[in-house]
């Protein structure tokens, strides 16, 4: 099928991910068969680039993208795949986790949003319909507050902002542009969403039910959650000059 919007680019980031990683591109393959899949692996100790590279072997539509150095992060891992997509002329460029968090199956939702106007759509895990199955309340905790603290500190209009399954035009990110983005972790997310809502683009959520992973382990950390803190607190604190005149300027 062709898209209006032009070729579907897939981005999964791997780390350590030897187990899950046929099984998502079989399940990805299946929902979506004319999406490309680009697997972006920062040199995984368990020889997750091996198997990419077997997958990539048997089907002309899965690219691996080997980045040497060891972990350097989500955030740099999808700036070096998007980077990758555009170049290559594709239309739509998707995020999406390899550990089975985030369902294939629901990325035609996404991409029918993009069709009907929207220049990101998240696969949203807390608006209504939007669901998590088997994470522990730590982590739900630790999701919620996130939201709520990139919702007050940035204003943002998003109810999840921190979601890693979405799908972006192509347009979108040359206007944001990749190139001073700094983020190394998962605020990478909340990074992508304000540039998009800056700069007035259409953001759409669609709800998904987010499985936690089977097998192996997340890459969640401290120094990640502090990445994050940090980050969304410096945005909200240069951001908010801006919000303030724009109250007043509707006040009046
Ligand atoms: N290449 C590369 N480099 N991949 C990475 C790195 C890295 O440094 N860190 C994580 N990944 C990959 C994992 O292998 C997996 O495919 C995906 O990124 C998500 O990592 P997880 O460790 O499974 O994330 P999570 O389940 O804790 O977090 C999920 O929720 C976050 C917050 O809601 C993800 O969906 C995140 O994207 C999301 O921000
Ligand atoms: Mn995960």
């Amino acid at each position: 099928m062709e898209r209006m919007l032009g070729r579907v680019l897939v981005v999964v980031p791997t780390y350590n991910e030897r187990e899950n990683l046929p099984l998502i591109v079989r399940r990805l393959r299946e929902a979506v068969p004319e999406a490309h899949l680009l697997i972006a692996d920062d040199d995984s100790p368990d020889g997750t680039g091996a198997i990419a590279d077997k997958l990539a072997s048997d089907d002309e539509l899965v690219h691996v993208m080997h980045r040497p150095g060891g972990k350097q992060g989500l955030g740099s891992a999808y700036i070096a795949g998007f980077r990758w997509g555009l170049a290559e002329g594709f239309g739509v460029l998707v995020e999406m986790d390899a550990d089975g968090s985030h369902p294939p199956e629901t990325l035609p939702a996404l991409l029918k949003a993009l069709d009907r106007g929207a220049d990101l759509a998240i696969g949203s895990r807390w608006v209504p319909g939007g669901k998590v199955v088997n994470w522990p309340a730590s982590r739900q905790f630790l999701s919620r507050g996130a939201n709520m603290y990139s919702r007050l500190a940035l204003g943002l209009p998003v109810r999840d902002a921190t979601a890693g399954f979405r799908a972006y035009r192509a347009s979108t990110l040359e206007k944001i542009g990749l190139d001073d983005v700094e983020s190394q972790g998962y605020c990478f997310q909340v990074d992508l969403t304000l540039r998009t809502a800056r700069h007035g683009l259409r953001i759409k959520e669609v709800p998904i039910t987010f499985v936690e992973r089977a097998v192996g382990a997340s890459k969640m950390s401290r120094a990640i959650i502090l990445e994050a803190l940090w980050r969304v607190t410096v945005w909200g604190v240069a951001g908010l000059p801006a919000r303030v005149r724009r109250r007043l300027g509707r006040r009046r």
